[in-house]
């Protein structure tokens, strides 16, 4: 089928069976055309819960889905790729903190959206990168374990004196490989434009950027900046709405490694196949559902 004819047919899709599809700011260009809402991972979260559709297509990785899931359970929410997941998410598990909190019951645990329904069930609030501080803030115990990215954890832990926090050893394969020196580099060649990063980027990068945040917060500070050149540190997805909301501004991508492969997996093909058949319908066990419900919910109430 010729991609006009799938868009059409998609959007057809989306009428008969009250269908809205949710995009993450990394899916690729074509994807985000068909979307409905494209966002961060706190905006579609939000965006899962406040609309009134039946049927929600999440666009962009496991994770994302399964938290509309927890959000929404009388919804049915459809993961067109099923295989993309995020690696980071993978690297804690709800048995690593059932143990943990044996050994530590006074610490608060915190975990980055980024992890699955089981992990957020055994933590006491959850965060995304744009609310990250204001979560850590909201906390009243002085010890907090932040899982399972080290990077975002470090970052908000130099920001905040009063805390104990521990970092847990995950991080984004994506984000944490580029270096500080590709930043130089960057810098050298585009002498006047803004260096600006997602917090999953490491401490090298982080220390070397003029603005660090959410995969939004970037896009709408360059938005909304009078400068017109920026060196953007996060996955190349974003730079599809940075360029298509302002054609007159230039944006380089820090490195060619920052492309994650789970995040490319949704074609508009998958987005058919998925409304057509109803395909991969996301479940959570509703035990834990109950459980992760409470770490997001104390997140939304707060952010
Ligand atoms: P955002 O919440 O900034 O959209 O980030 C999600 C993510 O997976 C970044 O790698
Ligand atoms: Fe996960 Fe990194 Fe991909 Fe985001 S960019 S979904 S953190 S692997």
């Amino acid at each position: 089928m010729q991609p006009n004819q799938m868009i059409q047919e998609i959007n057809k899709f989306k009428k008969e069976k009250d269908a809205i599809i949710l995009a993450h700011n990394y899916q690729i260009p074509e994807v985000q055309q068909v979307a409905d809402i494209i966002g961060d991972s706190l905006a579609l979260s939000r965006a899962a819960q406040e609309v009134n559709n039946k049927l929600i297509v999440f666009c962009g990785v496991h994770f994302m889905a399964e938290s509309a899931k927890i959000l929404s359970p009388h919804k049915k929410i459809l993961l067109p790729a099923i295989d993309a997941g995020c690696p980071m998410a993978d690297m804690v598990t709800a048995e690593d903190l059932i143990e943990y909190k044996t050994k530590n019951p006074d610490t608060t645990i915190v975990c980055y959206v980024n992890s699955s329904a089981e992990v957020k069930a055994e933590s006491d609030i959850c965060c995304t990168s744009s609310n990250a501080l204001k979560v850590i803030k909201s906390i009243n115990s002085k010890k907090i374990l932040f899982v399972p990215d080290q990077n975002l954890g470090n970052y908000i832990k130099n920001k905040v004196e009063d805390k104990e926090i521990e970092l847990w050893p995950g991080f984004c394969i994506t984000h944490h490989r580029v270096k500080g020196h590709e930043v130089e580099r960057a810098k050298e060649l585009h002498p006047d434009a803004e260096v600006l990063v997602h917090p999953e980027c490491n401490d090298e990068v982080i220390q070397r950027a003029d603005f660090v945040g959410s995969t939004s917060q970037i896009i709408s500070y360059a938005t909304n900046s009078d400068k017109t050149k920026f060196i953007i540190g996060t996955e190349m997805g974003v730079l599809h709405k940075l360029e298509t909301d302002n054609p007159d501004k230039k944006f380089y991508l820090l490195s060619t490694g920052l492309i994650c492969n789970n995040m490319k997996k949704t074609t508009l093909n998958n987005i058919y196949e998925s409304l057509k058949n109803e395909q991969y319908e996301i479940h959570v066990e509703e035990e834990i559902r109950i459980k992760a419900l409470k770490a997001l919910d104390r997140m939304l109430e707060i952010s």
